[in-house]
């Protein structure tokens, strides 16, 4: 059975674009696979965090992920600094990758903005400890949004020159799970910009446990433009907001923009609008009754983060054990 790692940083409740580009699928690997899913918090802080919010945030996405369907009895799910193996081989790693190959990291160049002198060391070295924390499981599959793409090669990089400078065939390669036609969820203001929990706007992103009204009300107001619905997924070509729109309520109805468009083609927005309200609420409604049923006892929620990390910890242990006498290190 292959074995599945990823992780999603706990910067609050997550939203339609990390349910559709990266939860939904986690949770459909589940079947066939071994899973390891993990809040990265020691990702976290590579920008500053208010030490209450990023524990309370840790919980909450953990809520979450257990609402979406995250089986913690099966699989493995934990908070990323309870497992010190992370950062030991984080630390290899941060001897291995290269300083070119991180200068051309766009997630870092986006993050960094013109500020470069000002940011964190811990935010240039963040993909190494990405990298560390798919490796230290010889995990060979990786779920993420096309926008963690470059992460994952240079993670190949990585696994590849410590095999090398070390004459061994010790780490595997990984293989990116991209999915398909939702892999990028835009901004409901902006079809050109991606949707964020970031983003200062409310209204440019839905939220796992925003209610029935406040999802209508969100979709209501996206931004559109006055064309209807073309019958043809060339006819979108040009209009961000619509594809946008199309490819959400592709993902939800497991069709692809063409199916959409077969049913909805020709329909102006107001109604295409109303029907892919009422198919957000239906998929997200129970899932937010869920988290707050696990927010309602947060004592359980802390249980299955400590059973999972046990369990995190057995299988990480010993690889990186074996990483460091690679490497040389006395392990008396
Ligand atoms: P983040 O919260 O940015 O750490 O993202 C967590 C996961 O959700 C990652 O796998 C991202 O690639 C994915 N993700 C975040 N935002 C979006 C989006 N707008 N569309 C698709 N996937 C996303
Ligand atoms: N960098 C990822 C993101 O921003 C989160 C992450 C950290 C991750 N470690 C990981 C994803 C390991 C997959 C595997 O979305």
């Amino acid at each position: 059975m292959q074995r599945i790692f990823s992780g999603i940083q706990p910067s609050g409740i997550p939203q339609l674009g990390n349910y559709l580009g990266a939860l939904r699928n986690w949770v459909a690997l589940q079947e066939g696979h071994e899973c390891i899913y993990c809040v990265v918090d020691l990702h976290a802080i590579t920008q500053w965090q208010d030490p209450r919010e990023l524990a309370r945030q840790t919980r909450e996405l953990a809520a979450s992920l257990l609402a979406c369907g995250i089986d913690a009895e099966r699989h493995v799910l934990f908070a990323q600094s309870t497992v010190h193996a992370h950062v030991r081989l984080a630390w290899i790693f941060n001897c291995v990758a290269r300083m070119g190959w991180l200068n051309r990291m766009t997630q870092f160049k986006d993050k960094a903005g013109r500020d470069r002198e000002n940011v964190s060391t811990g935010l240039f070295v963040y993909p190494n400890l990405m990298a560390a924390d798919i490796l230290a499981y010889k995990a060979t599959r990786v779920p993420v949004g096309d926008d963690q793409r470059q992460h994952l090669e240079l993670a190949n990089d990585i696994a590849q020159k410590f095999n090398h400078d070390y004459g061994v065939a010790f780490f595997p390669t990984i293989e990116p799970v991209i999915q398909g036609v939702a892999a990028r969820v835009m901004s409901l203001r902006d079809g050109t910009k991606k949707m964020s929990k970031s983003d200062p706007s409310e209204q440019s992103r839905i939220n796992l446990t925003d209610d029935a009204d406040t999802i209508a009300q969100k979709i209501r107001r996206a931004k559109t433009d006055p064309e209807p619905l073309p019958s043809e997924v060339v006819g979108l070509d040009g209009r961000p907001e619509a594809r946008n729109l199309v490819g959400i309520y592709a993902a939800l109805a497991g069709l692809d923009l063409q199916g959409v468009l077969i049913e909805h083609g020709g329909k102006g927005f107001g109604a295409f609008k109303e029907a892919l309200a009422a198919l957000l609420v239906a998929r997200l409604a129970p899932i937010a009754a869920e988290t707050r049923r696990w927010l309602a006892d947060p004592g359980a929620v802390d249980g299955v983060l400590r059973a999972g990390a046990a369990r995190a910890a057995a299988i990480a242990e010993p690889i990186v054990d074996e990483a460091e006498r690679l490497v040389g290190f006395l392990k008396p």
